[in-house]
């Protein structure tokens, strides 16, 4: 063997291992995943507002499992596995209502929203009788934290606070839970759930893929680090240009509704475009009341940045101060070249108290803001998007859209899993910006190897 196959390695902190394409493509790992991970870690169930009320339920499908996340009418959160105590029919088909008991379709038991049996049609007929207890749904640890419901199968995993550790205290300043749903999009991809997370744990392609960005972050100077059990977070200077680059001298159109949403002129930055996220950062400090936004957690970076957080084995959230958005990716189905691929898009809206108490004026402003890197404030948070789930394909055809970003990686990920199934491709060679990749593989090594 050659130095270069053989030579010990680290990224940075983290430890080179071997990333082979049988964690792509082979059904056998897949099915280990299942035992290993998917069944111990603490995992993204969907958004909390779907069940802030009594009876608000919705179901998360993670095949071949399927759990109800449900509010009893008692006001108590909790998760169920989606399965019929009778004779194992699934209860529930996929989505989100409100109901006080769940009937299955099959021979009509019913449950009530707190998983307890209610009814059982022609109880009188079963000699062994109907214990209760025993025969209600089957319950699994819930948690809700920043927006999210979190489930986890295993009785013996830590707590949620464990697991996540420093990411707990790092997110909370963000204010999530006080965001409200805007989108929920789901696209079938063709690739094993990894193939698309790997993608969101390295910066290396977007210079390759997404020119867009070079206008408005700065991704060669960013900031990766790493944390127990596999989570990982990259800090991203933004409303900036790319460093690499010639500086241009007029401040590029990706952040003029930004400057003209502050009222900015972006003509003051002529051959000072570096300035404009400073400025930013003060103006927003400046008149956040006045456009309803409470900004006082938050740092000065963090005012015009982007931070991203890859949270083991499958979620990744990322934050601005004014716009959260969950991505998730779940395997599909039997087949490991397969997943699921989701998109919560989370909020913040304008406090109309905040607004109206402050002395700043603003009429530029009228009744909503526009901030941040997204644009369109229409709406009040008040109406829960529907879901929306269509195929890669459709993304292709340009038929529909998960922002620009999102669909340009999602042209390039069939391929990637196509290329794993090649007898040509040996293993992974990352490059130190990849380490992020190398540590969610090593967290994966780790369960697998248990
Ligand atoms: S399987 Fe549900 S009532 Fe029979
Ligand atoms: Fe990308």
């Amino acid at each position: 063997m050659s130095e270069a196959t053989t030579k010990p390695n680290f990224y940075g902190p983290v430890p080179y291992t071997k990333i082979t394409s049988e964690r792509y493509i082979s059904t056998e790992y897949m099915l280990k995943e299942r035992d290993k991970i998917w069944s111990k870690t603490w995992l993204v169930a969907g958004p909390a507002q779907d069940v802030e009320e009594p009876g608000d339920f919705f179901v998360f499908e993670l095949e071949p499992e399927s759990i109800i996340v449900s509010r009893s009418e008692a006001g108590e959160i909790g998760a169920f596995f989606n399965v019929c105590q009778h004779r194992g029919a699934k209860l529930v088909s996929s989505g989100l209502g409100c109901v006080e008991k769940w009937t299955c379709p099959y021979h009509g038991w019913s449950f009530n929203n707190d998983g307890s049996l209610s009814h059982v049609p022609d109880e009188d007929r079963f000699s062994r009788g109907i214990p209760k207890e025993h025969l209600s749904l089957k319950s699994l640890r819930v948690e809700i934290w920043a927006g999210m419901v979190w489930v986890c199968m295993d009785e013996t995993a830590p707590s949620l606070q464990e697991y996540l550790g420093p990411v707990i205290e790092m997110v909370e300043p963000f204010r999530p839970q006080d965001m409200r749903l805007v989108e929920d999009q789901t696209c079938l991809l063709e690739c094993n759930y990894k193939a698309v997370f790997d993608n969101f744990c390295e910066l290396y392609h977007v210079e390759h893929i997404h020119p867009q960005h070079e206008l408005i972050f700065d991704c060669p100077t960013s900031t990766a680090e790493f944390f127990e059990n596999g989570h990982t977070r990259v800090l991203i200077d933004g409303f900036t240009v790319n460093s690499r680059l010639p500086i241009p001298d007029e401040v590029p159109p990706t952040q003029w509704q930004q400057l003209e949403t502050l009222g900015m002129n972006r003509d003051d930055y002529r051959g000072r475009v570096l300035d404009v996220r400073r400025d930013i950062q003060k103006k927003k400090r400046e008149l956040g009341p006045s456009l309803g936004y409470n900004y006082d957690l938050l740092s000065d970076e963090q005012l015009s940045d982007i931070v991203q957080y890859n949270i083991f084995p499958n979620a990744i959230l990322v934050l601005q101060p004014e716009e959260f958005w969950v991505l998730r990716s779940r395997p599909r189905g039997d087949d490991p070249s397969k997943c699921y691929w989701d998109k919560f898009a989370l909020r913040m809206f304008p406090d109309a108290k905040l607004r109206e108490s402050s002395s700043v004026e603003f009429p530029a402003l009228q009744n909503r803001a526009n901030i941040g890197f997204s644009v369109d404030q229409g709406e009040d948070g008040t109406l829960r998007p529907e879901h929306d789930e269509f195929d890669q394909e459709a993304i292709i055809a340009g038929e529909k859209t998960m922002t620009i970003t999102l669909d340009q990686d999602i042209h390039l990920i069939r391929d990637v899993q196509q290329g794993m199934k090649s007898r040509g491709f040996e293993e992974a060679w990352l490059n130190d910006d990849e380490a992020r990749v190398q540590h969610y593989h090593n967290a994966i090594n780790t369960h697998i190897n248990q």
